[in-house]
C-alpha cells in the first residue's frame, strides 16, 4: 500500500452499521494454529528448516562409565577420517565450559578430566554429514580408570551425597501429635522417573553471522537461558547472541534446560569453523544423555484417629537429582508444596534430600515435583482407608481443606482462599456414577478370581506461579501494520500446548479483529528479552497478560487518535468487528491503521507483566508461593489380570477447573494429554539402569509410552462450568499445562484397590509407581517378593 496523500479515510456516517456484532475471540473453541500444519507435516520444526548449502554436522561421544577419570582420550583417528572438519573437547571452549541453569558451575558442557554418568558428552565431532560425525565419533580411544559411583537413593542417601543441602518444612510438633495420635501407620513408596520422549529430540542449528555473532535456531522452552549460556561458552556479550524458537515438537519440560547443552556445541563449532553447524541427537542418545523425571522415595509416618482425620505426617523426600542440581532444588520444593495435595495437615514435617547419583542430571517434567509429593499423600489416604475398612473417597473428603478457616492454612502458611474441590468432587461423585459402580465393583470382584476391578477418585490441587518469585515476569511486543494486520510475539514458546493460539485470541479480542489477522511468530531473544522459560503452566497467564498490555498502549494511542481527530470523546468509541465506531461513524480497522500511520501515531508497542501478590521466603518456607490454585479431579476405573499383573484402563471421567476456559478445544486436549502422560508414568514407562549405572531402556522398544490402545475406552472429560478464577488473570481463566497429569494418580490408586481386594483386605499393597505388571505381580505374591 502506497501513500494515499489527501485520500485519508473519513469516519463515514453512510457507512455507519449499527449492528456489528462484537467477535467472540476468548472463550472459543478455536482449532490450534498448527494443527493442520502438525499433520500435513508442513510445520516447520528446527530439521525442517532448508539448510544452507555449507552447513555442516556434528555427532557426541560419550562416556561408557558412570563415574571414571580419563587417563588418556585419543582422538587422532576420529580426527584423521575423511570429511571431520573437527573435533571439539572441553579444552577447546573459549568461555565457560557450564550448563547449569542457577549458575552453580556444577555440569560441564563436555566433561573435563572427570565423568560422572554413562552417557556424559566428551566431545563433539564436526565433519560434512552427519554419519561421517557419527562414524567418526566410534574411532576415539578413551581409556578410564574407574571410581565407585552412586547409582541409586538410598546409597546416596546413607553416604550423605547431595546436589544440594537437605530442607525441611515443618509445622507444629509432630512427634507429640504422632505420639498421642490414636491410630498411627508407618509406610514407604517409591515413584520412577520418566523419559520426556518428545517426539522432536534435541536438536539446535548455529549459524555464523558478522563480527562473531551467532543466531540459534533451537528447540527449547528458554530462549533467553540459552542465549545466556551460549554468549558465556562462547566468551562474549550475550548481545552477540540471538536464539529463535518457532515451536517444539513437545517439551513436557525436558526442554527447560536441556536444549542448552547441544546449542553450545553448535555454536561453538560455527564461531570456529565459520560455517553453520546442526545437531540433531538420536533417540538413544537423547534418552541417556539428557535429564528426566526425578525418581523419589518417600517415607511416611502418619497419625490419624478412628475416622480417618489425618492429625501428624512426617514425611522423608529423597530424590535422584543425578550429577548436578538443574533445577532439582525448585522441582523438591514443589514436592514439598504439594506433599499436602488438597488435604490439610495441621502437624507436619517433610524432610527433603535432593540426592547427588551418578546419572543423568534429572530435570524438570510436567509438574516439577508435584505429581511425586502428591502420590505420597494420596497413598497415604489409601492407606488409612484400607486400615479403617472406609470407602478412600470418605477419607479423602474428611481431609480436604476447608474453604476457609483455619483448616485452610498450608504448611508453608498460605491460606487458601479458592478452595472448589468440595462442589468439583461431589459433582463429579455423582455424574460418574462412583457409589454404584464401587458397588458394582466389589460384587464383580466377589465372584472373579482372575481379574480383579478397582475405582477411584482422587482430586488434585496445583500452585500455579514460579516458586522462584522472580521468574514471574514476562514481555510481549505488538506491532499494528498499515493494513491493519498484526504482529504478534511474546517470550513464551509453543511446545504443542496452544500458547501461541491463546495470546493471538487475547489480542484479536483487544483490537476486536479476527483472530486470522494477528501473524503468531516465532520467539526471539532479539524482539523480548529476558524472558523466564514457558514453564510452571504459567505461559498464558503471563504472556497473556504481556500482550495485552502491549496491545492496550497501541489502543489507547489510536482511541485519542481517534477522539481527536473526529471530535468524539473517548467514551463513545468502540472497536467492533474488524471496525472502530465514532459516535455515529465507523471506518475499518485497516483505514485506522493507514490513518493513524499518516497521522503519525506509533503502532508498535512492547507489554510487561509481573504476576501480583506472590512472595516466598527460602529460609524460613513461608509465604504465598502461588497466586492462585488449579484445581481438578478424576475418576478412573480399572482392571487387573491376576496371572499375568497387567492392567487395562477401561473408563475414566474427569472434571476440571480452568476458570473460565479461553479456548476450551485446546483446554481439553491438554487434560486428555496430561492425564495420559501421566498414566504412563503411573503405569508402563519403566526406566532401568544395569549395574554399571547405564540406561537399558533407551529406545521405544524398551521404554513404553503409552499408545492410542492404552486410551480408556470410556474417556469423559469436562471443563467445569462454573470455573472462574476469583483472582484477575487473563480473562478469569486458570493454567492448564501440568496438573491433569496428576489426575492419573487415580489409575495408580484404583490398581491398588484392585490388588487389595484380591489379598482380601487383610494386607495393605505396597504398589509402587510403575504400576507395570511386574510390580503388580509383586504385590500380589506379598510372601514370594
Ligand atoms: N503440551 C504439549 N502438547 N506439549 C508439551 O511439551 N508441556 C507441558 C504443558 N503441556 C507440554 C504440554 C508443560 S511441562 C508445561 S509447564 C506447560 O505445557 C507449558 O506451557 P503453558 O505454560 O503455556 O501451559
Ligand atoms: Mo513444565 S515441567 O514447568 O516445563
Amino acid at each position: 500500500m502506497g501513500l494515499r496523500m489527501g485520500s485519508c479515510p473519513m469516519l463515514d456516517p453512510e457507512n455507519t452499521n449499527r449492528t456489528r456484532q462484537k467477535i467472540q475471540n476468548v472463550f472459543s473453541a478455536v482449532t490450534h494454529d498448527s494443527a493442520g500444519k502438525h499433520v500435513s507435516g508442513t510445520a516447520l520444526y528446527v530439521d525442517d528448516l532448508p539448510e544452507p548449502g555449507n552447513l555442516l554436522h556434528c555427532y557426541i561421544g560419550t562416556s561408557e562409565y558412570a563415574h571414571a577419570r580419563i587417563t588418556n582420550m585419543d582422538l587422532s583417528a576420529t580426527r584423521q577420517y575423511k570429511g571431520v572438519i573437527q573435533v571439539l573437547t572441553a579444552g577447546d571452549i573459549p568461555g565457560s565450559n557450564d550448563i547449569s541453569p542457577v549458575h552453580l558451575h556444577d555440569e560441564p558442557v563436555l566433561a573435563d578430566g572427570l565423568v560422572q554418568f554413562a552417557g556424559q558428552p566428551l566431545f563433539a565431532v564436526l565433519a560434512e554429514t552427519r554419519s561421517i560425525a557419527r562414524q567418526a565419533a566410534q574411532l576415539a580411544k578413551v581409556e578410564y580408570e574407574e571410581l565407585p559411583a552412586i547409582l541409586d537413593i538410598e546409597t546416596a542417601l546413607a553416604d550423605k551425597s547431595f546436589v544440594l543441602d537437605p530442607h525441611i518444612l515443618q509445622r507444629g510438633d509432630t512427634q507429640s501429635a504422632l505420639a498421642s495420635a490414636p491410630r498411627r501407620l508407618q509406610g514407604e513408596v517409591t515413584t520412577g522417573g520418566q523419559d520426556h520422549f518428545y517426539l522432536e529430540g534435541q536438536v539446535s542449528m548455529a549459524l555464523p553471522g558478522e563480527d562473531g555473532d551467532v543466531l540459534i535456531l533451537t528447540s527449547s522452552q528458554h530462549p533467553s537461558e540459552v542465549q545466556l549460556l551460549v554468549a558465556h561458552s562462547l566468551g562474549k556479550p550475550v548481545n552477540a547472541v540471538t536464539v529463535e524458537v518457532r515451536r517444539m515438537g513437545g517439551a513436557f519440560g525436558g526442554k527447560e534446560t536441556q536444549a542448552a547443552q547441544w546449542a553450545i556445541i553448535a555454536a561453538l563449532l560455527a564461531d570456529t569453523s565459520g560455517c553453520p553447524v546442526k545437531i540433531r541427537l538420536d533417540r538413544d542418545d537423547d534418552m541417556c544423555s539428557t535429564g528426566k523425571r526425578h525418581d523419589f522415595l518417600i517415607r511416611y509416618d502418619v497419625g490419624y484417629d478412628a475416622d480417618g482425620r489425618i492429625q501428624a505426617i512426617e514425611f522423608l523426600h529423597a530424590l535422584r537429582c543425578g550429577i548436578s542440581a538443574d533445577l532439582s532444588g525448585p522441582i523438591a520444593d514443589r514436592a514439598m508444596f504439594h506433599s499436602d495435595n488438597a488435604y490439610y495437615l495441621p502437624n507436619i514435617k517433610i524432610a527433603s534430600y535432593r540426592c547427588k547419583t551418578n546419572t543423568v542430571s534429572n530435570t524438570a517434567f510436567r509438574g516439577f515435583g508435584g505429581p511425586q509429593g502428591m502420590v505420597g499423600i494420596e497413598r497415604v489416604i489409601d492407606a488409612i482407608a484400607q486400615q479403617l475398612g472406609l470407602d478412600p473417597l470418605a477419607v479423602r473428603r474428611l481431609n480436604l481443606y476447608d474453604k476457609d478457616g483455619k483448616r485452610s492454612i498450608t504448611p508453608y502458611r498460605m491460606k487458601i482462599r479458592d478452595n472448589v474441590l468440595h462442589e468439583l468432587l461431589t459433582e463429579l461423585e455423582e455424574s460418574s456414577g462412583y457409589q454404584q459402580r464401587r458397588r458394582q465393583i466389589e460384587a464383580f470382584n466377589r465372584h472373579s478370581p482372575v481379574i480383579k476391578k478397582g475405582i477411584a477418585l482422587t482430586p488434585a490441587k496445583f500452585g500455579i506461579s514460579f516458586t522462584t518469585t522472580f521468574l514471574n515476569q514476562a514481555g510481549a511486543l505488538v506491532h499494528v501494520y498499515k493494513d491493519g494486520s498484526v504482529h504478534l510475539n511474546h517470550g513464551g514458546t509453543e511446545m504443542g500446548q496452544g500458547l501461541m493460539i491463546k495470546v493471538a485470541q487475547v489480542v484479536a479480542e483487544e483490537f476486536q479483529i479476527d483472530l486470522e489477522r494477528v501473524k503468531i511468530t516465532a520467539t526471539n531473544t532479539g524482539k523480548v528479552p529476558n524472558t523466564s522459560a514457558t514453564a510452571a503452566s504459567a505461559g498464558t497467564d503471563m504472556n497473556g497478560m504481556a500482550a495485552r498490555a502491549a496491545a492496550r498502549k497501541i489502543k489507547k494511542r489510536l482511541l485519542k487518535f481517534v477522539s481527536k481527530r473526529f471530535d468524539v470523546d473517548k467514551s463513545a468509541i468502540s472497536f467492533v468487528d474488524n471496525h472502530v465506531q465514532a459516535g455515529e461513524f465507523e471506518m475499518s480497522f485497516a483505514e485506522l491503521a493507514e490513518a493513524a500511520w499518516l497521522a503519525r501515531i506509533s503502532l508498535s508497542a512492547t507489554g510487561f507483566y509481573r504476576t501480583p501478590k506472590i512472595n516466598y521466603d527460602p529460609q524460613t518456607s513461608t509465604g504465598r508461593p502461588f497466586l492462585y490454585f488449579a484445581y481438578g479431579a478424576a475418576v478412573s476405573e480399572v482392571e487387573i489380570d491376576c496371572l499375568t499383573g497387567e492392567s487395562l484402563t477401561t473408563r475414566v471421567d474427569i472434571l476440571y477447573d480452568v476458570g473460565k476456559s479461553l479456548n476450551p478445544a485446546i483446554d481439553i486436549g491438554q487434560i486428555e494429554g496430561g492425564f495420559i502422560q501421566g498414566a504412563g508414568w503411573l503405569t508402563s514407562e519403566e526406566l532401568c539402569w544395569d549395574s554399571k549405572g547405564r540406561l537399558t531402556t533407551h529406545a521405544p522398544s524398551t521404554y513404553k509410552i503409552p499408545t492410542i490402545g492404552d486410551t480408556p475406552a470410556s474417556f469423559n472429560v469436562q471443563i467445569w462450568k462454573k470455573g472462574r478464577n476469583r483472582e484477575k488473570t487473563i480473562y478469569r481463566s486458570k493454567a492448564i499445562g501440568e496438573p491433569p497429569l496428576m489426575l492419573a494418580i487415580s489409575v495408580h490408586s484404583a490398581i491398588n484397590q484392585a490388588i487389595a481386594s484380591k489379598l482380601g483386605g487383610q494386607i495393605l499393597p505396597a504398589l509402587n509407581t510403575p504400576a507395570t505388571p511386574e510390580a503388580i505381580l509383586t504385590c500380589l505374591h506379598p510372601k514370594e517378593g
